[in-house]
């Protein structure tokens, strides 16, 4: 099914991730700044004694120079043009912008920044899409106030939001709330700052710290629509496509449930604007008892007054659910657990390779909510091979790519309502879960090692050539 006219083709980076000068021009630590590199990232952070605290003679800090995109933002926005990028998806560094978080006034210096890289973009005709929040909350917020379960985060946060939408109504129509916010229930150390030593083993804080981001994200949405009723603000979760590993009713209904939970919950409260009614029931899976948790009536009327636009959402995989206890456990879906599906090929990270669950994903969420829906990261994180003449032959990328498209167009006859596709790690940068570089997602390779040595030289590998034909025939040549 062709795609239409205005579609957005591009592809998505984050802030922490690509930046670096984490400290430059005035910018404040963020949490992404505290997370060490390599394999064992995830089980640092979740361990008990891990405080947020800097310690370089123990670990090494990729996100701190990132791929320096900070001093080469011209040169590869310019080549994301030579793609010939619709859209590009990118995050603000709150910590640029208010390097502690709780200050009344922005750092200008930063926005400075973030003017040049919105005009870059316009001069080449590539509409900017905005994260305001993008696994980088200061760090300060954190320290000081314990993360996101504190209510006084939703104040910083809109202050925040309404410098951004003040500034760039008139530059950038899509914007972003919270990149991925369901992730959470798994893994809030990015997104709500909260981790063992401050919380984030009671779930109560977990839900305490959603409620606090779905007021703050209302009031921001409210907001920028009270500033011009087009701008299109929306919300972004991760979206697992869910199987149960068999047809016992048990493994279907736990495989429902978990569907509900971590798909659901969150795009329940951003685009209907009130709380699912699973709410209780997942409560009470969760241990979590709802008279502990702040939620005013004003909050709930402003949920309803901020619904988002459009969903955004993160595909990269599918998840087999067994409560049976059937099964062999997933190597790689740390995150997300479950079990391997026998159908499915895994990447070097282990992540199930399931285009056909894109498809279901697009009719699922479209079919729940009917409001458009933006795939703002897919992509396939591998080890790529640098050939002397400075080509990467990844094959298996256009592969997953392909696919991924092919899938989409489906859904396009299926009746879908998709605006765009942003591709993750459209340049390659520091992977969020690993903190490594050799987890490679780009169409531009980048002269960098785990251990951050390299020349830092941008050359382009045979996916960038595919991917422009694609965008130059509108998805008919894949
Ligand atoms: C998403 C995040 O979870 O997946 C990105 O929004 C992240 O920040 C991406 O980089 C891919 O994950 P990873 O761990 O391979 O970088």
């Amino acid at each position: 099914m062709a795609f239409s006219e205005k579609f957005l083709w591009g592809g998505a980076t984050a802030a922490n991730q690509l930046e670096g000068a984490y400290d430059a021009e005035g910018k404040g630590l963020s949490v992404a700044d505290a997370m060490p590199g390599g394999k064992d990232r995830i089980k640092i952070i979740n361990h008990p004694d891990f405080n947020w605290d800097i310690e370089e003679d123990k670990y090494i800090y990729p996100n701190h120079d990132g791929i320096d995109h900070f001093h080469h933002f011209k040169e590869d926005i310019k080549l994301f043009a030579e793609m010939g990028f619709k859209a590009y998806r990118f995050s603000i560094a709150w910590s640029r912008i208010f390097p502690k978080g709780d200050e009344s006034s922005p750092n200008e210096l930063g926005l400075a920044f973030y003017d040049q890289v919105i005009d870059e973009c316009l001069k080449y005709n590539i509409e900017p899409v905005v994260t305001i929040s993008h696994y980088e909350m200061p760090l300060y917020l954190v320290k000081e106030y314990g993360g996101w379960k504190n209510r006084a985060l939703i104040d910083f946060y809109v202050n925040y939001a309404k410098v951004l939408l003040n500034r760039y109504q008139d530059k950038v129509k899509y914007w972003m709330t919270f990149n991925e916010i369901n992730s959470a229930l798994f893994f809030p150390a990015l997104g709500q700052g909260l981790v063992p030593s401050n919380g984030s083993d009671d779930k109560t804080n977990i839900f305490q710290a959603w409620h606090n981001q779905f007021v703050a994200s209302a009031k921001a949405v409210k907001y920028g629509h009270s500033l011009d009723k087009d701008l299109m603000i929306g919300s972004m979760s991760v979206y697992s496509t869910t199987y149960s590993f068999d047809s016992n009713p048990i493994n279907q209904l736990a495989t429902q449930q978990s569907i509900q939970d971590f798909n659901y919950f969150c795009n329940d409260v951003q685009v209907r604007g009130e709380y699912p009614a699973f709410t209780e029931r997942f409560h009470k899976d969760q241990n979590v008892k709802s008279s502990d948790l702040e939620i005013s009536s004003e909050d709930l009327q402003v949920l309803k007054e901020g619904k988002v636009d459009y969903i955004g959402f993160s595909y990269y995989m599918s998840a087999t659910k067994s409560k049976t206890g059937d099964g062999a456990k997933a190597s790689g879906n740390m995150i997300m657990g479950g079990i391997k599906n026998p159908f499915l090929k895994e990447s070097e990270w282990g992540w199930a390779v399931d285009p056909d669950g894109l498809r279901y994903a697009l009719n699922d969420l479209y079919g729940r909510y009917q409001v458009p829906l933006f795939i703002v990261e897919n992509g396939l994180g591998a080890i790529d091979k640098i050939e002397e003449d400075e080509t990467v032959q990844d094959d298996y990328r256009i592969d997953y790519l392909k696919k991924h498209i092919q899938a989409m167009s489906e859904a396009l006859e299926d009746g879908v309502d998709l605006m765009g596709y942003t591709p993750w790690g459209c340049i390659d940068l520091v992977s969020a879960s690993t903190g490594e570089m050799s987890k490679r997602y780009g169409f531009i390779y980048v002269d960098l090692d785990d251990e951050g040595n390299g020349t830092k030289k941008r050359s382009k590998k045979k996916s960038f050539e595919w991917y422009k034909e694609v965008i130059a025939s509108n998805g008919e040549k894949l």
